[in-house]
């Protein structure tokens, strides 16, 4: 058997309906939203390998601390032979995982992505012979299908993706995560944590620009994608914390009244000067919160590590 499978689970086309069915009820509805997903096409995923440089931007170097100090007890209480990664990427951060993990014999990355699946893919292969990649093209967010591998399973979800979600949706996700788990498999979760405001508004607004051009990227993907007219300098990017919600928001602000053309839907948007577009939920979170969330799907959180500044945490939860 080769070492490297590659499968699909998204159709070629699956892309361009969901951005069109996004783009649909986000654009129509009140307020206007458009899912965060949309930024990461390969200019928006090179803003974003820019955004983790920044000095504003923390949770990557902190995440990373956690990993590089806590592999070797992540590994020790896992003692996974299948590690998943759900939006692996360029699996970088994944090498200490898997370097700490001796008795691994399947690495499954699962991403939307199939370039960023093949060249890490690969790459990791150069340096683990003896490894069985089985790399999924796959939306983690609507229901996988996970390759028949031993156990124990450690699904890995990294980088305080899962803030993404708005709470009902991370019950769901959860919950369709300890579907794949049997009793005794655990989750790694990477959440980034409750913190001062500044500093919080400040990563997701740095001085440099960066995460302004991210957040407007998704425009030119609508733009190039559904062929629509939007000027990204027509609007401002807004980055703000929601207190009661404890979660940042990003917006995109119209600067003046303008009518948006989107031919791919058969669409005209309206927006009033000022008016703001929703384009990401980035929540943070608390032990507690983590804990209760993970229990009501089944999990039972058994580690919890931060980075030395307790500005990020990594959890480890066991299926029950
Ligand atoms: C990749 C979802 C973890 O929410 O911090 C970075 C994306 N948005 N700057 C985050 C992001 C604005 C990032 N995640």
């Amino acid at each position: 058997m080769s070492p490297f499978h590659l499968t699909r689970t998204l159709p070629e086309d699956a892309t361009d309906a969901a951005l069109r069915a996004d783009v649909l009820s986000g654009l129509t509805g009140t307020p206007k939203t458009l899912p965060p997903k949309w930024f990461y096409d390969a200019h928006g995923s090179d803003l974003f390998e820019r955004i983790t440089e920044l000095p504003e931007y923390y949770p990557t170097r902190a995440e990373r601390e956690i990993l590089v100090a806590r592999s070797g007890e992540i590994a020790a209480a896992a003692r996974a032979r299948t590690l998943v990664e759900l939006g692996s990427g360029s699996s970088e951060k994944t090498r200490y995982l898997l370097d700490a993990l001796d008795g691994l014999h399947t690495y499954v990355p699962v991403d939307v992505s199939e370039s960023a699946l093949t060249q890490a893919g690969h790459a990791l292969l150069a340096e683990r012979p003896g490894l069985q990649v089985h790399a999924l093209i796959a939306d983690f967010t609507v229901s996988l299908a996970l390759p028949d591998t031993p156990g124990p399973r450690l699904i890995a979800f990294l980088g305080g993706t899962i803030g993404n979600l708005v709470p009902a949706e991370r019950a769901v996700f959860l919950a369709s995560v300890r579907s794949l788990l049997s009793p005794g498999d655990a989750l790694l979760l990477g959440t980034d944590l409750v913190k001062e405001e500044k500093t919080l508004v400040e990563a997701y607004d740095d001085a440099s620009g960066v995460t302004a051009a991210f957040n407007k990227n998704v425009l030119s993907v609508v733009n190039r994608e559904l062929h629509a007219d939007f000027d990204p300098d027509a609007f401002d990017h807004v980055a703000l914390w929601d207190t009661e919600n404890e979660w940042i928001e990003m917006r995109l602000r119209s600067r003046r009244e303008q009518t948006v053309k989107i031919p791919g839907v058969d669409l005209a948007v309206d927006f009033t000067e000022g008016e703001e577009l929703r384009t990401e939920v980035s929540a943070k979170f608390r032990k507690e919160g983590v804990r209760a969330e993970l229990a009501a799907a089944g999990l039972e959180l058994t580690r919890w590590w931060t980075d030395e500044a307790g500005r990020f945490a990594l959890s480890l939860s066991v299926a029950r």
